[in-house]
């Protein structure tokens, strides 16, 4: 990976949201003013959003809310490591052994970020949450596909405890509000049959997304445009998210699907309403009548209900 030190001493000088001119932060660094405009453009590439103004120097846009390790630590029971720049939080922890369950890794900024499907997780820095939690799942690989859709609907339950409403959910887990996506999730697992299986439980959120982000390819929002009070921290964020999944995942452990179910149709963006299922070169119509309890999508083709389940289906709205 490439070296981030320097462009992270950068932006923790300009994080207090002061102007710093060209000069003092070469004077401060032993580097010529033009390194310092070639760095700052690459800060920007990182979509941090810096302003330049002549004769006054460079100020952020907006002052940065950085995660605290130790803050966060001092607040959570289960570890939590904090990393400025990662490929991907879940590939950190899909690499790390003896990993205690409810452990949690999160970055200010991904390079390879990933999404369902094989897509890019576009991860700029310092603005969304960027989670993953490690679960040792004694149930096995069968059980993996429920706690999927348990995840979702804790990081619904989380985010309406820090006072966001109007939140929907997408089969099997992408957070909407208001037809746009605000956060995705990605759980990956290693385990054979039969045995325990590992999980890796990524979440991507939408916090501050920049103005100018590129390289999304579908309607987003985040927490800053849907939010009617203050800002909320990212730190509270992560703690808020931790104690709920953990606690979700807990119950759907000792339970099952079934105390969520009626949960899960509170919140289906498209229960009763028509959606078609694109499975590869497939594709099959009908009206969407929710889950079962083995976290199926259940679907009214007009001659029967029809359950659908895997990792490659993807739901649109029909109509
Ligand atoms: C989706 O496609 O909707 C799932 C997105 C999951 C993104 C998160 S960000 C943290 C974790 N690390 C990754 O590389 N991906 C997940």
């Amino acid at each position: 990976m490439k070296d981030f030190s320097f462009k992270l001493k950068l932006i923790d000088e300009l994080s207090s949201g002061m102007f710093l001119s060209g000069e003092q932060l070469g004077e401060k660094f032993g580097v010529s003013r033009a390194a310092i405009a070639r760095h700052i453009k690459a800060i920007q590439d990182l979509g941090i959003d810096v302003y330049s103004v002549k004769g006054k120097g460079y100020r952020l846009e907006q002052p940065l809310d950085l995660l605290d390790q130790q803050a966060l630590q001092h607040r959570l029971s289960s570890p939590i490591e904090v990393i400025s720049v990662i490929d991907s939080t879940n590939q950190r922890m899909l690499g790390q052994a003896d990993l205690q369950s409810g452990s949690v890794c999160v970055a200010e900024y991904q390079t390879q970020g990933r999404g369902r499907r094989g897509r890019e997780w576009v991860s700029p820095f310092g603005s969304n949450i960027y989670y993953s939690m490690y679960w040792r799942l004694e149930a096995g690989l069968p059980a993996a596909m429920g706690i999927s859709l348990v995840i979702g609907l804790a990081l619904v339950d989380a985010l309406e405890q820090l006072g966001i409403d109007g939140l929907k959910l997408k089969w099997p887990n992408d957070v909407y509000h208001n037809n746009k996506k605000l956060a995705g999730i990605l759980v990956e697992l290693s385990g054979q049959a039969g045995d325990a299986a590992n999980l890796v439980i990524g979440i991507g959120l939408n916090v501050s997304m920049p103005e100018h982000v590129q390289g999304i390819d579908q309607p987003w929002t985040s927490l800053k445009e849907i939010s009617t009070t203050q800002p909320i921290a990212r730190n509270d964020i992560v703690v808020t998210m931790t104690e709920t999944l953990r606690n979700a995942i807990s119950i759907y452990e000792q339970k099952g699907l079934k105390p969520f179910l009626s949960q899960w149709n509170r919140y289906d963006n498209f229960l009763d309403q028509p959606i078609k299922l694109l499975m590869g070169n497939r594709q099959v119509i009908g009206v969407c009548k929710g889950i079962n309890e083995q976290g199926a999508l259940l679907l009214d083709t007009g001659t029967d209900i029809e359950s659908f389940i895997g990792g490659e289906i993807s739901v649109r709205s029909a109509s």
